[in-house]
Formats: structure tokens, sequence, C-alpha cells
């Protein structure tokens, strides 16, 4: 019997590991022949730790288990898929899961991460063979008409980006992957790396072929050890293998990957930042031009993408860029991983077409808010978006659908909050993370955000509210023409939409004369 029980940081959090080992100890004694195989996640967050068994009729899930679950599991007869108040049936038929658009995370919480067989059983690596039958402009063309666009957040045309990588002519070309996942409520390149690393590996082995880089970095966030622990594993497994290395799938093209631990800045997930850490150096933002694409590390081309980037291609080239662009809608095609979190009943990882609308996401996966009161304010995109009132909810997720409220996609984050929320509050959160993250490199993002803190604080405490909340618009303006990335520069959009559509929050503490 064979049953599965998840690695990913989430699952090890709730007691992952003590279930597999209450599991093997409860098997024994049965005498039981169990394999426990250790997986992903598959991004049903409520329901961690679920574990699957193997039946002759297909898996079965039960979740979430604790170790206090598992005598009753297997006296109901787990092994057989037997009847208990936790069993979920067939897991690709709960409907969280069956409504999604799987594309990029078809394998996860499916496969042994670190397994090469498994990664190549479930359709691994068709991609990078048709990349290396097609060569590099056949490639690039492909991520052009896919419609692929950065899922990193800005939403820039990939095709594009590996087009002036492949055509910058240097004696070497770097690859590098941004695994510095810091926006709050995002864990989608999390649960790819700990789930189907191959994945990411792959799509960034059909980047070196494709642009003429022969050796790649992935530059993973320090607050990620499992993720950093299992792409190790990872590659050294694809060394072995001979998917990786100095003969890649026998075609005697090289590729060479290395994973690299952050140390915690929000800034290094910024591509510059991210590059002088990678060299070695304090993470400040260069100023751009050069674009990395022709001058990143070390000062050659270097391909710098965001994890779902790269695990978006593999799928792309074994499909077809048509196939993936029948997904989506207008100019923002193919799936988006959203990542619900906050005050939500169903948190979790959902796949799907670009074009839902964030109440679909929020009402119909998330079943509405945990604490069971209304919602009332949404973030978007992570900890410089927007946040968006009820009235705004049936805004599609989409580049353009969102950029045209004042909003942004980023990198697919959603987090709920209920009607107890006090949006000064978080308005304040936003000028003092910008204040604490910010690289110091330019005034209005260093100085605004520490004065933005201390004038929302006059606002909130009733200090001349009117005159203090228009010096934080003036200072918003500055911050957003003014800064030299996005940190800065976009601090003001989730202050400015709390301001809009919450104006009532910012009056509470009263005109008192000081
Ligand atoms: P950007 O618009 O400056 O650049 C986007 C990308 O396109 C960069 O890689 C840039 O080098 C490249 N590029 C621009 N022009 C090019 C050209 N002509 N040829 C080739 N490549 C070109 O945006 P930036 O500053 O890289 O990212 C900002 C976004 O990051 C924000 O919109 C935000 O959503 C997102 N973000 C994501 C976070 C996360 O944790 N994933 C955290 C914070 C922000
Ligand atoms: Fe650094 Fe902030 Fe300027 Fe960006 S906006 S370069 S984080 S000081």
């Amino acid at each position: 019997v064979t049953v599965t029980v998840p690695r990913d940081a989430v699952a090890l959090g709730l007691g992952a590991d003590r279930i597999a080992r209450a599991l093997f100890a409860g098997a024994e004694r049965r005498g039981l022949d169990l394999t426990i195989v250790r997986t992903g996640s598959r991004g049903l967050l409520w329901l961690e730790p679920m574990i699957e068994v193997a039946t002759a009729q297909g898996r079965v899930a039960y979740g979430p288990v604790t170790q206090g679950d598992v005598e009753a599991l297997l006296d109901a007869g787990l092994a057989e898929g037997g009847d208990h108040p936790l069993r979920l049936g067939d897991p690709e038929k709960i409907p969280y899961l069956a409504r999604q658009h799987r594309l990029t995370f078809h394998r996860c919480g499916v496969i042994d991460p670190v397994s090469v067989d498994d990664y190549r059983a479930h359709g691994g690596y068709r991609g990078l063979e048709a990349a290396l039958r097609l060569g590099p402009e056949a490639v690039v063309g492909a991520v052009r008409e896919s419609g692929l666009r950065g899922r990193g957040g800005a939403g820039f045309p990939a095709g594009i980006k590996w087009n002036t990588v492949m055509l910058a002519q240097a004696d070497r070309k770097y690859v590098v992957c941004n695994a510095d996942e810091g926006d709050s409520g995002t864990f989608a390149d999390r649960i790819m790396m700990e789930g189907d690393p191959f994945c990411l590996i792959e799509g960034m082995t059909i980047a070196g072929i494709a642009t003429g880089a022969t050796r790649g970095y992935i530059y993973c966030r320090s607050e990620y050890p499992q993720a950093f622990r299992t792409l190790q594993e990872a590659i050294a497994n694809g060394v072995a293998a001979g998917v990786l290395g100095d003969d890649v799938l026998g075609s005697g093209r090289s590729f060479h990957l290395e994973v690299r631990l952050g140390a915690g800045a929000y800034i290094c997930g910024e591509e510059t930042s991210l590059l002088e850490s990678l060299e070695g150096k304090r993470g400040i933002v260069r100023a751009k031009p050069p674009i990395p694409a022709l001058k990143g590390f070390l000062g050659r081309p270097t391909l710098v993408n965001n994890v779902m980037t790269f695990t978006a291609v593999p799928w792309i080239l074994e499909h077809g860029a048509a196939a993936y662009a029948a997904y989506g809608q207008g100019r923002s095609l193919g799936t988006l991983p959203i990542q619900l979190a906050g005050n939500i009943k169903h948190g979790g990882l959902i796949e799907y077409a670009f074009g839902i609308t964030l109440r679909e996401v929020i009402e119909d996966f998330g079943g509405g808010t945990r604490s069971g009161r209304p919602v009332r304010a949404v973030q978007v995109g992570g900890p410089l978006g927007a946040y968006f009132p009820d009235s705004l909810l049936d805004t599609p997720l989409d580049y353009e659908a969102m950029a045209a409220k004042n909003g942004l996609v980023g990198h697919g984050g959603i987090v709920v909050f209920d009607d107890t929320v006090d949006m000064a509050a978080q308005a304040r959160f936003a000028f003092e993370f910008c204040a604490t993250e910010s690289c110091g490199k330019c005034t209005p993002c260093r100085i605004g955000a520490t004065r933005g803190v201390e004038t929302m604080d006059k606002v909130m405490a009733g200090i001349r509210p009117a005159e203090n909340l228009k010096l934080v618009e003036d200072l918003c303006e500055i911050m957003t023409d003014g800064s030299l990335c996005a940190m800065g520069g976009l601090t003001p959009m989730p202050v400015m939409s709390a301001i809009t559509h919450f104006p009532d929050d910012f009056t509470r503490g009263g005109d008192l004369p000081i």
C-alpha cells in the first residue's frame, strides 16, 4: 500500500512528519506493508496535511489529518480507502481542485518532488525535448506566441525579454530565477519549488537552450529553507540523471544550475537588487537602463524571470503556444496562479485562466471569510497592491482590467479582510513596510516612507486630519513620480486606494486642534 504524505512547509508545520511516523508505526503493528511517499502540496491549504492512499480505484484523500487521527484511520481501513469522517474521496474531484485550470501545477502534490523518474512518468521533460528539436528561434517564438507575461508582477512580455537575451552578443550569458517571493499572501513559488522543482529546472533549462546561457541561478528567499533543500536535492538528482550538466538529455548542450539563498531583504526581489546580492554585494537597486537582459549578472546578458514564468514554459512547449493562449482574455493569456489568503475560509492555490473575477475567487473558491463576517477590503498583488472594496470585486483578474481600476495583478496574491479592518492602519502599514524595506538609494522612498508613517500617525490621532491627509496625498504623488523602483513607486497604491475607497476610516480621530 502506498500513502502519500506532503513534505512542503505548510504540511510540515502542521505535523506531517509526525503523521508519517505514526502511519509507519501503526502499519508495522498491523503487519501492513506500507510505503510512504513524501510529495508536495496540491495547494488546498485548509485541508492540510492531506494524505492520499493509492487504491485500485485511484487515489483517495483524507484531511486535514493530525497525528491523533492516524490509528482511527488505519482501523477504518485507510489502506483500502475506507470510510472515515476525514475521507475526502478522489482528490481530483474535490470541487476546489476540479474547477481549476491546472496547467503549470498539475503535478504538484501528485509526484515525489525530487524523483526524476516520477517527473518523467508524469509528462516531465517533454517540453525540453521539444525545445531541443525546435532550436532557439522557434522556442522564443513559441514563448512570444503563447502570450506569456512575466508572472513576478510587472507582466512584461516574456517572449520579448527572451528574444533580447537570445540576440545579445556576449562571451557568457546567464539565466536567473527570481524566487525571492516576498509579497505578503503569496506562496505559489514556494508550493512549486517544494512540490515540483523539476518543472522549474526544466523551464530554466529551456531558457538556457533558447538564449544561449549555459549557467543558471535560482535566488531563493531565506524564509524558504524547505524549498531551498528540495531544490538542492532535485538539482543533485538532475545532474545524476543527466537532465542537467554538460550533456543535457544527451543533446550535447550544457546547462549548470545552482541555488542561492537570500538574506531576508524584500528589496532583493527587485531584479537589479537581486543581481547585486547574487554577486555578493549589498542588495541595492541599480538604475535601469541598462536592462539586465543586456547587462545583468556580472555585466553579462541575463534572463531574469520569476518561478511562475519559467514553470509555465514546459507546458507551452509540450502543448503548443496556441493551446496556452486559448486560456485567458485580451492581452492576459494563459493561467494565473492565484494565492488566496488572509481572513478566508478556504485559502490556497488556485490556478485559473485570466478573467475570473475577484468575487468568484473569494466566494466560489474561498467560501467567504473565516470569521463569517462580511468582506470589507481585499488587497490584490502583495503589500504594494491596491485595496479593493466590495463594489470593485467584480473586476476580472487581468492585467489591463486591474490597472483600469488603479490596481495590479502583481504576483497573484489576494488577501481578504472582514469588516473589522481599520483601513487607516493598513495605509500606515504600507508606509511602515516601505520604511523598513527601502534600500535607501533614492530620497522619495527613503525619507518619504518615514514621513508617511509620521503623518499617518497624526491623521489617526485626529491631529488636523484633513490637512495631514492632504500632506499624505502630496507625498504619495512625489513617491509615485520620483522613486527609482517599484518599492517606493508603488507604496502609494495601497495608501491611495485605502483613502479613496474607505474615506470614513481616515476621519475617525476628529479634527482636534493642537
Ligand atoms: P519593470 O516594468 O521595470 O520591468 C519588468 C521586466 O521587464 C524587468 O525584468 C525588466 O528588466 C524587463 N524589461 C523592461 N524593458 C525591457 C526591454 N525593452 N527588453 C527586455 N526586457 C525588458 O518592473 P519591475 O520593477 O521589474 O517589477 C515591478 C513589479 O514587481 C510590480 O508591478 C510588482 O507587482 C512586482 N512585485 C513582485 C513581488 C513578488 O514578491 N513577486 C514583490 C514586489 C513587487
Ligand atoms: Fe531603493 Fe526605495 Fe529607491 Fe527603490 S524606491 S531604489 S527601494 S530607495
